[in-house]
């Protein structure tokens, strides 16, 4: 992003913002409620109207993306939100699968099909986010962290270059917050995906991601290794305007 300014409708959100990400970092936004720390996330998958400035993901211009590009753009972006978006009624192991299909025909019969190929690799997903054993469960019979993890597997299981998660942990306790963060990192360091992750909780911002970029008021007024967040620049992202 440079010099962007982007938003819904007419209103400005992010205003003039430069935002750079290299290829396999791990990157914490972080700020007050309303910041725009979701929209400057989801704003990566293309769909916020920019009014200003330049705009790249990946190879794509997001300034005048046509649809088709746009539906490419979007297979290498894996998306993760606090509230799982998984389905329900069919097993840990056929939602894992299904984030392997380009289209989404959730049907168990279509799921079936798919080969040992397949099957392999989802274990293989399934295994980094320890959730293997309960694969053959339905997504309603999981606790929460659990959940949080087989979306994780799904959204790895389409090969992203990117992962955005908004808010991934805010709904979990502590140990399952954890969890799921030490997997965020092995992914980020074990198939080099580029994660980046709207937190509320500082301490894990801190501890996980390489960057820390903080956003007030639709503008960057931090962005730096996650070791310089001092106690005052924490202050001063958090200053309501
Ligand atoms: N779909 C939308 N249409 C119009 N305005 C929106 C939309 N989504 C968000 N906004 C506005 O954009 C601003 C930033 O919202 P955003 O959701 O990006 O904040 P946030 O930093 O993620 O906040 P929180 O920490 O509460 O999730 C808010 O003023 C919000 O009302
Ligand atoms: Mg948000």
């Amino acid at each position: 992003m440079k010099n962007l300014t982007l938003g819904y409708k007419k209103e400005e959100i992010l205003k003039n913002v430069d935002f750079k990400v290299k290829e396999g970092e791990f990157i914490g936004i972080i700020g007050p409620s309303g910041a725009g720390k979701s929209t400057l996330l989801m704003s990566v998958t293309g769909g916020i109207k920019v009014f200003d400035g330049k705009f790249e993901v990946l190879d794509f211009d997001l300034n005048n993306i046509k649809k088709k590009n746009l539906v490419k753009l979007r297979e290498q972006v894996g998306v993760i939100f606090q509230g799982y978006n998984l389905v329900d009624r069919i097993s840990v192991l056929d939602n894992v699968i299904s984030g392997m299909l380009k289209e989404i025909p959730l049907t168990r019969a279509i799921i079936k099909l798919y080969k040992k190929k397949e099957l392999k690799k989802a274990k293989e997903y399934m295994d980094i986010v320890d959730i293997t054993k309960h694969s053959m469960k339905r997504c309603d019979e999981l606790s929460g962290g659990q959940r949080q993890r087989v979306a994780i597997a799904r959204a790895l299981a389409a090969e992203p270059k990117i992962i955005l998660a908004d808010e991934p942990v805010s709904a979990l306790d502590p140990k399952s917050a954890k969890k799921v963060m030490e997997i965020l990192r092995k992914v980020n360091k074990t198939y080099g995906v580029t994660v980046i992750a709207n937190l509320h909780h500082l301490e894990y911002a801190k501890e996980y991601c390489d960057r820390i970029v903080g956003v007030n008021d639709g503008q960057v007024v931090f962005d730096d290794k996650s070791e310089l967040l001092t106690e005052k620049l924490v202050e001063k992202i958090y200053t309501n305007n």
